[in-house]
């Protein structure tokens, strides 16, 4: 497992804790059942989504509270959205939605070619007024980069500022990391876990397998 100190400040890898570590090693264990890898990972999802709500900046503002007295609070500025990258970044809306409620969710579909995991646009459905928003961009998965790299090349096309963009991710390849951070570094990775390299076949290792078929059964 690398350390974000191998990266940028805008790599933000959780806090490799005990309890997180519990939570990777039942998603990565090739014998978990479905129910379970769906619980797990939502778990982490969720402390992604935390920690990425943590890196939005924010106002002082006074609070009266009972009796009076006054308490030195923060509010968010700004409006946030997410977008997700079909299919497997679907996974990572609901994590989302329990901490913003009514959150606007764009989408936008890139699958990897079988053959040549390289990426490929086919839709695209974002909030008219995204140019204007922090984004949230949800894929659990970068391991070459290509897809990551796709989506948010349709954001800037879209007007959103690249240090608006949080990229919430379940587990990265080092390769994958440093081809992104050369071409959008100022775009922030919030991951929760690094690993050791890709394989051939462009996978991920150790890894946990291909994501969207062990959260969608399919
Ligand atoms: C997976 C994953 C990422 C992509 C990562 O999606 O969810 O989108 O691969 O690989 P990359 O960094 O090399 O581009 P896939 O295209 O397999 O589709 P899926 O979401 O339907 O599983
Ligand atoms: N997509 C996945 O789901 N897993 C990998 O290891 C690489 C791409």
């Amino acid at each position: 497992m690398s350390t974000s100190t191998n990266y940028s400040k805008n790599v933000i890898l959780l806090p490799q804790t005990n309890q997180l570590i519990g939570l990777y090693s039942i998603i990565r264990d090739q014998s978990t059942r479905r129910g379970d890898f769906v619980f797990y990972s939502d778990r982490i999802i969720r402390l992604l989504v935390e920690e990425g709500l943590n890196q939005l900046p924010v106002q002082k503002t006074i609070i009266k509270c009972h009796g009076n007295h006054e308490y030195e609070g923060a509010k968010f500025l700004g409006k946030i959205c997410g977008v997700s990258i079909v299919r497997a970044g679907e996974s990572m809306e609901m994590g989302l939605r329990d901490c913003c409620r009514s959150v606007r969710i764009g989408k936008i579909l890139i699958q990897r070619d079988e053959e040549t995991a390289l990426p490929k646009l086919f839709y695209e459905k974002l909030p008219e007024d995204i140019s204007e928003r922090y984004v949230f961009l949800l894929d659990p998965m970068l391991a070459t980069g290509g897809s990551a790299m796709m989506a948010v090349q349709v954001l800037l096309a879209r007007g959103v500022q690249a240090d608006r963009i949080f990229f919430l991710n379940l587990l990265a390849a080092p390769e994958g990391i440093q081809t992104f951070q050369n071409k959008y570094p100022e775009v922030k990775i919030i991951t929760g876990g690094i690993d050791q390299k890709l394989n051939d076949d462009k996978f991920i290792v150790p890894g946990l397998g291909d994501f969207g078929d062990r959260y969608y059964g399919i």
